[in-house]
């Protein structure tokens, strides 16, 4: 199964994300952009793995949740990787402060990586993938992006849980499907592991 762990948005996020973007949709460059079902914010993107290394993860992220209280996020604005001026992935970003999420992804790639998984090859920032480039754009075109959105909030995302996801790939695009929910229970910012000498 192709798998990433992720966090789920509230309808009214999603939908408040499409009117913003609905103006840039207009101009119909060659982006793809993200059905608002599939808006999410990935922690860690697995790949494809098989049963076992999916019942190891089961296994090994309730310990997670439990170390990381809920918290929440507010959606505001938005940017581009890897920068605006060669726009690959059209995203929204969210307000500082980020430490409980940047600690929750931190304790999971500590725990991923201690079950033997591969570290991710990128640094983590928090952000709900909105449209992906297909093509030549127009000049200044992820900055008229940003300028879009600038400003704009979304609303709040309250983080009681996060999401283990299957990724169907199919001519329509990807399908993400919820496969089990790790529910956050701690009281506070708890470190389940440290992070390893390099
Ligand atoms: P992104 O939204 O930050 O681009 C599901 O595919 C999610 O996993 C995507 O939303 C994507 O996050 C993330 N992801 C990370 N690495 C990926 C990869 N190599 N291929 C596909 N998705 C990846």
């Amino acid at each position: 199964m192709r798998a990433f762990l992720g966090i789920g948005l509230p309808a009214d996020v999603r939908d408040a994300i499409g009117s913003a973007i609905a103006q840039v949709r207009g101009l119909h460059a060659p982006v793809a952009w993200t059905a608002p079902e599939n808006r999410h914010i990935t922690l860690d993107f697995l790949g494809e793995i098989s049963p076992e290394r999916i019942a190891l993860v089961e296994r090994t992220m309730p310990a997670v949740a439990s170390g990381i209280a809920p918290f929440s996020l507010t959606a505001e604005g938005g940017g581009a990787f890897p920068g605006t001026r060669n726009p690959r992935v059209f995203w929204v970003g969210f307000l500082e402060p980020l430490e409980l999420v940047r600690q929750l992804q931190q304790n999971m790639w500590n725990a991923l990586s201690g079950a033997g998984f591969a570290p991710e090859d990128r640094p983590f920032h928090p952000h709900i993938t909105v449209g992906r480039t297909r093509g030549a754009l127009p000049p200044a075109w992820g900055e008229r992006f940003v300028q879009a959105l600038s400003g704009k909030r979304f609303g709040y995302v309250p983080v009681s849980s996060f999401t283990l996801y299957e990724s169907r790939l199919g001519p329509g695009g990807a399908v993400y499907i919820p496969h089990c929910d790790f529910r956050l229970a701690g009281s506070g910012k708890r470190e389940i592991r440290e992070e390893k000498e390099p």
